[in-house]
C-alpha cells in the first residue's frame, strides 16, 4: 500500500531533464485556462487523455507548477496499478494531507455539516477499530456512494474557501471506481467552486473505467486534450539536450521513427544509446535502425542484471509496496538493512529505474509494471506478505495495508483472519460491498483449515445479499448449517426468508421460515415474532389473487397492532396495500392497518425493510382520506435522507410527499416536491420519474400552464424507455386529460381507457388510487357517447360506494352528475357534502364549481354566486389558478362579480426558488440550504438573488414575505 508524504504537497521537479516540455503549446494554454476559471471561483476542469508515454504525466507536472505559482493550494494524487479494487482509496490519499492540518484543538469542526457524511472515507478508524467487528449490514451502494461524494465535495468546498485549490490526478485509469465516481459528481458541481480539476489517463482503461471517463469528458464546461507523439523535430531537439548535436542531427530520423515520437519510448532509447555506446554518424543511425523496437521490458531487466541481485530485490520490493514507498518499508520487504537499501537505491537512480527524490519511487510507471511483471508468483506472494507485515509493524492503519493480504497465499494465521475482517467491516462503511466480499472472502481461506467460522461466512453472506449477489443465500445455508445457537439459527432463516421472498421464491421463503418457527425459542422472542409475521406476509402472497379480508386484517392488528419491529410494519403495510389496491377493505381499516405500519419518525435510519413498508404505508394512507399522516411520514424521511446524504430517498420521499400534498389540495407544496424528484432525475433518480412529470403536468393544466405541460409529458429519451415502468399509466392518464381538454375527446377517451387497462393488470381496481374512469367518463360524455359515460360512471359510482373514501366518493358523484347517471342536483350537492368531510380540498373546489355552474343554468342566480364564490375560494387557497378563473368567468355569467385575484409575493417564485427562501426564512445559511437540497452554492445564491429581487426584501424580510400566499 502506498505510504502518504507528510505535509504539504511540494512541486515535484519535472523527471526527465528537468527540461520544458516540447511541442505543448496548445496543452499548456488549456492547462493555464483551467488553473484561471479555478482561482477565480468559477470552477474548471481538464482531462487528458494519451498513449503510455505520451506526456500526459508531464502535463499535470506543468499544472502543479502552475497552480504554485498562483498561489493556490494543491490536492494530488494517482492512481495506482495494485489497489484498483479499494474503493475510496485514491479519494482517502488525495485528502490525507487535508485531514491532518486541521488541528481538532482550533475548535473547528474537522468535517461540518454535509462534509461529515465523508468521514468514514477520510478519516482513519471513523468507524471502529479492535477487535474483528460484525460487518454491518449495508445500504444501497449506489445510494452509500452518492452520499460519501456528497460528503467529499462539501469538504473540498470548505477548503477551497480558504484558498483556491488544483485537485491533480494522475493515471486515473487506475483509479478506483468510487474515487473516479467522486470526480464525476465534482465535475457536475464546479461552477462557483474556486477549484480546478485536472485529470490524466491513458486512453485505454477497462470498460466500466473508460465509460466514467467518458462522462467526465462530457461534464459541463470540461476542457480535453490528447497530446500527441512529438514530431522528428522534437526528438532531435530531445537528442541535442541529452547527447548534443552531432547525435541529433545524424540519429534524430531513425530515432523519431524507432520511438514513433512518444517520448517515453525516446528517453528509454537515449538510455539505451548511452548504455551501448552508439557513435553520432551514419554507422550509428544503421545501428539504431537494426535495434529491435523498444521493448521497455527489455531494456528495464538489462540495466538490473547489471545492477545485480540486491538493486534487483529493493526494486521489486518498491514495485509491490507500489511507489512512492518509504526507504526503511522497502528495505524491511527487501531484508536489507537501511544503509544498503540506500545505496541501492542510489544506483537505481542512476540506471534510470528509480527516481532519485525520496520516498523511493521508479522514474515511470511503464518501468514500474516492467518490474513488477517480471516478478514471479510466489514470490509475489510472499513479498506481498512481507510488505503486509511491514507495514503493520510501522504503524500503518491494518485496514489499507489488507490489499497486500489479497494477494498472499493463505496459511491458516488467526491474526490475518481478524485483520482481513476489520478491513472487510471498513469497506462496508465505506459503502463498498465488493471489496469487504473479497477481503471476507480471503479471510474465509485464510481459516478454513480450522474449519468453517460461521460468523465468518454470516458475515460474508450478509454482505453479498446486500450487494445483490444471491449466492449470499447459499453463504448463509451453510453458516446455519455450523451455527449452534437456535436463537442466531432462527435469525439467520429470516434474513434468507426474506431474500428468498425479495428474489420472487416464495414457497422456498415459506419453507426457510417454517424451518426458523421450529427451533425451541419462547413465545415472545423477537426473533420468532418477526418470524410469524413475515410467515404471515409470505403466506399470503402464495395465495391466488389473495383478497384480504375484514377478519384477517383484524386478526393481524390485533397480532401485530403496535407494528413494532420492521418485519410486522412491513407485514402491515403490505396488507393496507392489497386493501388499497383491490379496493376489498374499507378505507379506514387501509388507513387504520397503515398508520401502524409507519416506521418510528424519530431515529437515525431506518431498516431496510421499513424503506419497503413506508411507501406501500404512505400511499395506503394518502388514498384512503388520510394525507396528513403521509406527509408527516414521508417529511421524516424527507429529514432524515437529507441528513445521511441520500440522495435518490429524499427524490423518493419528495415524490411521495408531493402526492400526498396534491390530494390534500396543496399544489404549490406538491409542485415543489415533484420538482424536487423530476430535478432528481439528473443524478439518475428514476423510480417514480413518469408519475412525477405527469402528475405535474396535471397540475400544471389545473393552473394554466399548458406549455409546461406538454413539456412535462414528453418523456426524456422519448417513450420507449419508459412504457414498461409501472408508473407510466399515469402519463397516459394525464395525456388523455390534456387531450379531451384539447377538444380531442376521442383521443383522450382511448387513452384514458389504455390507462384503465394497465393499471387493472397491475391488479389495481380501486378508484381511489386512481380516478382514469372519472375522466374517461368525461371523455367520452364529450364525445358524444353518452351511453358509455353512464357506464363509466356508474361502474366508479359501484367501485367508490364499496371502498368508501370520501375523496373519491366526491368524484364519483360528480361525474355521475355530469355525464347524467342520476339527478345532477342530488349527485353534485352529495358530492359537495362528502368532500367537505375530506382532505380532497382541490376536488371539493371543482365540485362546487360544477354545481354553481349547475346552479345558474337552472336559474338559481342567488344561489349559483354563493357557491361559485366558495369555489373560487377554496381554488385559490389550492393554488388552482385556472380553476378559480373558470369560477370567476361562470360568476360573470350568473351576474356576479368577482374579487381581484389574490396574488401574493411567494406564487411569483418559482419552485426552486421558493424551496430555498423557505429554508433561507428559516434561517438556513447558504451553505446549510445547498447541502440540504444537493445542490451547489451558487445555485443557492442565484435563486436567492431573483427571490428578493421578485419579492423586493432582503434576506432579514424574507421569513414575513414568505408567510402569505396560498398554503403549502
Ligand atoms: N512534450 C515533451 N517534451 C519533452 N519530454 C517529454 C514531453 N512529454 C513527456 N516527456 C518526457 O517523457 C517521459 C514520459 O512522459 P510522461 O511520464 O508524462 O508520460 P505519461 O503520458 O504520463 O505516461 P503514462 O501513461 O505511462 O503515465 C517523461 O520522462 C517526460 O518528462
Ligand atoms: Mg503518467
Amino acid at each position: 500500500m502506498r505510504v502518504n508524504r507528510s505535509g504539504p504537497p511540494g512541486p515535484t521537479p519535472l523527471r526527465s531533464t528537468g527540461a520544458l516540455l516540447l511541442e505543448r503549446e496548445d496543452e499548456l494554454r488549456l492547462v493555464d485556462e483551467v488553473l484561471d476559471a479555478g482561482r477565480s471561483g468559477n470552477g474548471g476542469l481538464l482531462l487528458v487523455r494519451g498513449a503510455p508515454g505520451v506526456g500526459k504525466t508531464g502535463l499535470l507536472q506543468a499544472a502543479v507548477q502552475g497552480a504554485f505559482e498562483a498561489d493556490m493550494s494543491v490536492l494530488r494524487v494517482r492512481g495506482a496499478e495494485l489497489e484498483q479494487r479499494f474503493a475510496w482509496g485514491t479519494v482517502h490519499e488525495l485528502f490525507a494531507t487535508t485531514i491532518d492540518a486541521r488541528d481538532p484543538a482550533s475548535g473547528r469542526p474537522l468535517l461540518s455539516g454535509a462534509a461529515a457524511l465523508a468521514a468514514p472515507v477520510l478519516i482513519d478508524g471513523a468507524t471502529g477499530d479492535g477487535d474483528a467487528p460484525r460487518t454491518r449490514s449495508p445500504g444501497p451502494p449506489a445510494e452509500a456512494r452518492f452520499a460519501v461524494a456528497h460528503g467529499l465535495y462539501w469538504h473540498l468546498a470548505d477548503l477551497a474557501e480558504e484558498t483556491p485549490i488544483a485537485v491533480v490526478v494522475d493515471d486515473a485509469h487506475w483509479v478506483d471506481v468510487a474515487s473516479l465516481h467522486f470526480l464525476l459528481h465534482l465535475a457536475g458541481r464546479l461552477d462557483g467552486l474556486p477549484v480546478a480539476l485536472v485529470v490524466a489517463a491513458r486512453t485505454q482503461a477497462d470498460r466500466e473505467r473508460d465509460v466514467l471517463l467518458g462522462q467526465l469528458a462530457a461534464a459541463p464546461d470540461a476542457r480535453c486534450c490528447s497530446p500527441a507523439p512529438l514530431s522528428a523535430a522534437g526528438v532531435e531537439t530531445l537528442l541535442d539536450r541529452e547527447l548534443g548535436a552531432a547525435a541529433a542531427r545524424w540519429l534524430g530520423a531513425v530515432c523519431h521513427r524507432q520511438a514513433g515520437g512518444n517520448p517515453f519510448l525516446t528517453s528509454e532509447l537515449i538510455n539505451e544509446l548511452r548504455r551501448s555506446g552508439v557513435p553520432a554518424s551514419a554507422a550509428g543511425a544503421e545501428m539504431v535502425a537494426q535495434l529491435q523496437p523498444s521493448r521497455v521490458t527489455r531494456s528495464v531487466s538489462a540495466r538490473l542484471s547489471v545492477l545485480g541481485s540486491e538493486a534487483t530485490d529493493l526494486a521489486r520490493a518498491v514495485a509491490v509496496l507500489g511507489g512512492p514507498a518509504e526507504a526503511r518499508l522497502a528495505a524491511a520487504v527487501a531484508r536489507q538493512d537501511l544503509e544498503r537499501a540506500t545505496l541501492q537505491a542510489d544506483g537505481l537512480a542512476r540506471s534510470g529505474i528509480l527516481s532519485p527524490a525520496r520516498p523511493l519511487d521508479f522514474v515511470h510507471p511503464l518501468v514500474e509494471t516492467a518490474v513488477r511483471d517480471e516478478i514471479a508468483a510466489g514470490e509475489r506472494a510472499l513479498l506481498h506478505r512481507r510488505a503486509f507485515e511491514a507495514l503493520v509493524a510501522d504503524g500503518a492503519d491494518p485496514r489499507s495495508s489488507a490489499s497486500h493480504l489479497l494477494h498472499t497465499e493463505p496459511d491458516g494465521d488467526d491474526e490475518t483472519v481478524r485483520l482481513l475482517r476489520v478491513a472487510a467491516a471498513a469497506a462496508v462503511d465505506r459503502g463498498d460491498p465488493d471489496t469487504a466480499i473479497a477481503l471476507l472472502d480471503r479471510a474465509r481461506r485464510e481459516s478454513v483449515a480450522a474449519g468453517e467460522d460461521p460468523e465468518l461466512l454470516e458475515d460474508l453472506g450478509r454482505v453479498q445479499l446486500a450487494a445483490g449477489d444471491p449466492a449470499g443465500i447459499d453463504r448463509l445455508e451453510l453458516a446455519r448449517g455450523t451455527q449452534r445457537d437456535p436463537r442466531r439459527r432462527a435469525g439467520l432463516d429470516l434474513t434468507v426468508a426474506v431474500a428468498r421472498y425479495e428474489r420472487g421464491e416464495a414457497s422456498a421463503a415459506k419453507a426457510t421460515l417454517a424451518r426458523g418457527l421450529a427451533e425451541e425459542l419462547p413465545e415472545d422472542d423477537e426473533i420468532r415474532v418477526s418470524l410469524q409475521a413475515a410467515d404471515l406476509t409470505v403466506t399470503r402472497s402464495l395465495l391466488q389473487a389473495p383478497v384480504p379480508d375484514e377478519e384477517a386484517a383484524a386478526a393481524t392488528l390485533a397480532r401485530h397492532g403496535n407494528g413494532r419491529t420492521p418485519v410486522e410494519r412491513l407485514t402491515l403495510a403490505q396488507l393496507a396495500f392489497q386493501g388499497l389496491q383491490t379496493g376489498e377493505l374499507p378505507y379506514r381499516t387501509v388507513a387504520e392497518l397503515a398508520r401502524h405500519a409507519v416506521p418510528p419518525l424519530h431515529g437515525e435510519g431506518i431498516d431496510t425493510l421499513d424503506r419497503l413498508a413506508l411507501p406501500l404505508a404512505g400511499m395506503s394512507l394518502y388514498f384512503s382520506d388520510a394525507g396528513e399522516a403521509a406527509e408527516v411520514a414521508f417529511s421524516a424521511e424527507i429529514d432524515r435522507s437529507q441528513l445521511q446524504g441520500a440522495r435518490m430517498a429524499f427524490a423518493t420521499a419528495s415524490f411521495f410527499r408531493g402526492v400526498a400534498r396534491f390530494l390534500r389540495g396543496r399544489l404549490i407544496g406538491a409542485i415543489d416536491d415533484w420538482q424536487v424528484a423530476i430535478d432528481a432525475a439528473r443524478d439518475g433518480w428514476a423510480f417514480a420519474l413518469p408519475s412525477s412529470r405527469a402528475l405535474r403536468a396535471l397540475v400544471a393544466l389545473d393552473r394554466d400552464e399548458l406549455e409546461l405541460a406538454d413539456e412535462l409529458l414528453a418523456l426524456p429519451g422519448g417513450d420507449e424507455p419508459w412504457t414498461a415502468h409501472p408508473t407510466f399509466p399515469y402519463v397516459l392518464a394525464t395525456r388523455g386529460v390534456r387531450a379531451t381538454a384539447d377538444g380531442r375527446p376521442q383521443e383522450g377517451l382511448e387513452l384514458l381507457l389504455r390507462c384503465g387497462e394497465r393499471q387493472e393488470a397491475q391488479g389495481i381496481r380501486n378508484p381511489s388510487v386512481m380516478h382514469w374512469q372519472a375522466e374517461a367518463a368525461l371523455a367520452a360524455f364529450a364525445a358524444g357517447d353518452e351511453r358509455r359515460a353512464r357506464d363509466l360512471a356508474r361502474e366508479l359510482l359501484r367501485r367508490t360506494e364499496r371502498y368508501g373514501a370520501p375523496r373519491a366518493l366526491g368524484i364519483a358523484r360528480r361525474t355521475a352528475g355530469l355525464v347524467g347517471e342520476g339527478d345532477p342536483d342530488g349527485l353534485l350537492t352529495g358530492s359537495v357534502h362528502v368532500l367537505e368531510r375530506s382532505e380532497g380540498e382541490l376536488e371539493l373546489a371543482r365540485s362546487l364549481l360544477e354545481l354553481g355552474a349547475w346552479q345558474r343554468r337552472a336559474g338559481q342566480r342567488t344561489t349559483s354566486r354563493e357557491t361559485l364564490r366558495r369555489a373560487i375560494d377554496v381554488a385559490e387557497r389550492c393554488g388552482a389558478s385556472a380553476l378559480s378563473r373558470r369560477g370567476s368567468d361562470e360568476l360573470r355569467v350568473a351576474g356576479g362579480r368577482p374579487r381581484r385575484l389574490r396574488i401574493s409575493g411567494s406564487d411569483a417564485l418559482t419552485s426552486s426558488e421558493r424551496r430555498v427562501a423557505d429554508l433561507a426564512a428559516e434561517g438556513l445559511t447558504n451553505r446549510q440550504i445547498a447541502q440540504r437540497l444537493f445542490v451547489t452554492l451558487r445555485t443557492v445564491e442565484t435563486h436567492l438573488t431573483h427571490v428578493y429581487g421578485k419579492l423586493d426584501v432582503d434576506r432579514a424580510g424574507l421569513a414575513e414575505a414568505m408567510a402569505g400566499g396560498a398554503h403549502t
